[in-house]
């Protein structure tokens, strides 16, 4: 017995002489299709064993709340968000002289592995060292935080905007947080003087990455990327557009930036004094805060506050399809919502997405849009045929026309479908009715939409990989006999057709019809 006990003495002894403290920050630093980015550990070893503090990946930081070191192989469990589900996963490292191997833990099936994440699987070298430093806000003591009063449920009156789905750009989609003062007046000139306006773009929305920290009185204040927001603002006004701007109704942004946690009211006058006319609300961080069934609640506090400081402001609720926001968004001062998670340039997301929205339709109305993310259009992970099917798409569902490319610099082929009036006509009928499938063949889709003056969209999508055959017949899209049909890509009336119509459509491709009386 003696003897046993003191054999294990010598084991423990043994294993806590092995045991490295590894409290304090390591950074490792690699290189993505985005530009290098950091990986960042804040670790603190309790006297027990345990590890907590924090993974930091450019995508978001997320809370270290357990872990343990055996031998030199480290585990931490990492509390990680994804589109508004949290979740654990594991980090591990191992103890290599004075470095750290981390392999990072990826949220599950999403943010991580998708765009953002992308190069970020480890393992990676991490040293002890001091991050570059960020504009992001500090870390947040969730168990700390002050409880936020929600209100109760509330109409707020239609703020009148967005008749018809919004239009414009938004820096996300191709410039991530990697976005500054000068690369959107650059982007404002290019789309004020390229066509785009004329065809009906007008919004310039900054996406995440543009705030930084709250002054003594609690005022949001930009980072030093954007110097004066104002004069931004009015810089963006003189071309004849309205500039957009970003937060989340958590502490922080899915990028990690300030949000507006228990500062709706403020905020929403700030940016209200700045000019501007558009904002898009992200749910990120508030998935730590409160419950899917808050939602409503909390986009409302942040509707109230637009309809406090004047109603100028387009309201878009970005909350990635959850708790069917198509019911009850408009009601809080919503003009859209998003309905999915976040799109990547690739056939495989862009279709996934928007063949999934003909069940949007019923929602859908002048001043309250579906929105299945921005359009990744000319941002190279797609051919033309690919694109076209993507501005047609959008066009059918009545969704937000809100380019992701970097405008000043475009192939003819790309702005060619950027500014097709004619499929832009149908997004921006005036009846605001969505589109829906009619039907469905192997991997054909028949998309109808109604517009204005009894006139139909139909769209005849070809999902497959080899060229198709498809038919529609005017009954089945509620369309009388004998209507003139006009090709939108083609830019060509084709006459007169009695009971329906065919065409052979490319892989990927469409025909896009109006179908007039
Ligand atoms: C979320 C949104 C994206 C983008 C990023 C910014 O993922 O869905 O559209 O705004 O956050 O971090």
């Amino acid at each position: 017995m003696t003897i046993r006990l003191i054999s294990l003495c010598a084991w423990t002894l043994l294993l806590f002489g092995q045991t490295k403290d590894i409290s304090g920050t390591w950074v490792a630093k690699t290189a993505t299709p985005n530009g290098e980015v950091e990986i960042v550990y804040e670790l603190k070893v309790d006297p027990s064993g345990k590890i907590t503090g924090w993974q930091k990946l450019p995508f978001g930081d997320s809370p270290i709340v357990d872990g343990k070191i055996t031998g030199n192989k480290v585990e931490m469990v990492v509390e990680t968000e994804n589109l508004g589900t949290i979740s654990r996963a594991t980090a591990t490292a191992e103890i290599s002289g004075d470095e750290l191997i981390v392999t990072p833990a990826m949220p599950a099936g999403g943010r991580g592995r998708g765009g953002r994440g992308r190069g970020m699987a480890g393992p990676f070298t991490a040293k002890r060292g001091t991050p570059t430093p960020t504009y992001k806000a500090a870390s947040v003591d969730y168990a700390k935080l002050p409880k936020l009063e929600l209100p109760a449920p509330k109409v707020i009156p239609p703020n009148g905007l967005a008749k018809t789905p919004p239009m414009g750009w938004n820096s996300w989609n191709k410039f991530r947080t990697k976005i500054d003062d000068r690369t959107v007046r650059e982007i404002a000139g290019a789309l004020a003087t390229n066509g785009m306006r004329d065809a009906g773009y007008r919004f310039i929305n900054i996406d995440d990455g543009w705030s930084w920290k709250r002054a003594e009185d609690g005022t949001i204040m930009p980072n030093p990327n954007f110097p004066d927001m104002k004069a931004l603002a009015a810089y963006v006004h003189s071309k004849g557009l309205k500039l957009g701007i970003y937060s989340s109704p958590g502490p922080t942004t899915c990028g990690g930036y300030t949000g507006s946690y228990g500062h709706e009211e403020q905020d929403a006058k700030t940016w209200t004094a700045w000019g501007i006319d558009y904002l898009k609300y992200d749910w990120c961080s508030a998935s730590r805060v409160w419950k899917d069934e808050d939602m409503r609640a909390v986009y409302q506090r942040m509707g109230e506050a637009l309809q406090k400081a004047g109603g100028k402001i387009v309201f878009s609720l970005c909350q990635y399809g959850r708790d069917n926001a198509g019911e009850w968004g408009n009601l809080v001062g919503g003009n859209l919502w998003r309905t999915t998670g976040d799109i990547r340039d690739s056939w495989q997301s862009m279709s996934t997405i928007g063949f999934s929205q003909s069940d949007l339709a019923k929602f859908t109305k002048p001043g309250w849009w579906p929105d299945p993310d921005m359009l990744e259009i000319g941002n190279g992970g797609m051919s033309t045929t690919e694109y076209r099917t993507h501005l047609t798409l959008w066009a059918m569902i009545g969704a937000p026309l809100i380019a992701g490319n970097d405008l000043r610099d475009m192939t003819p082929e790309i702005h060619d479908i950027l500014t097709n009036k004619e499929a832009i006509a149908v997004d921006q009928d005036k009846l605001g009715k969505g589109g829906r499938q009619i039907t469905r063949e192997g991997d054909t889709e028949v998309w109808a939409k109604p517009l204005d003056r009894g006139n139909t969209a139909v769209a005849l999508f070809n999902r497959g990989e080899s060229e198709a055959n498809i038919s529609v017949k005017w009954a089945t899209a509620d369309i009388g006999a004998n209507p003139s049909v006009r090709d939108l890509w083609a830019h060509t009336d084709l006459g007169r057709k009695a009971d329906g119509f065919s065409a052979t459509v490319p892989p990927h491709g469409v025909v896009m019809l109006r179908v007039s009386k």
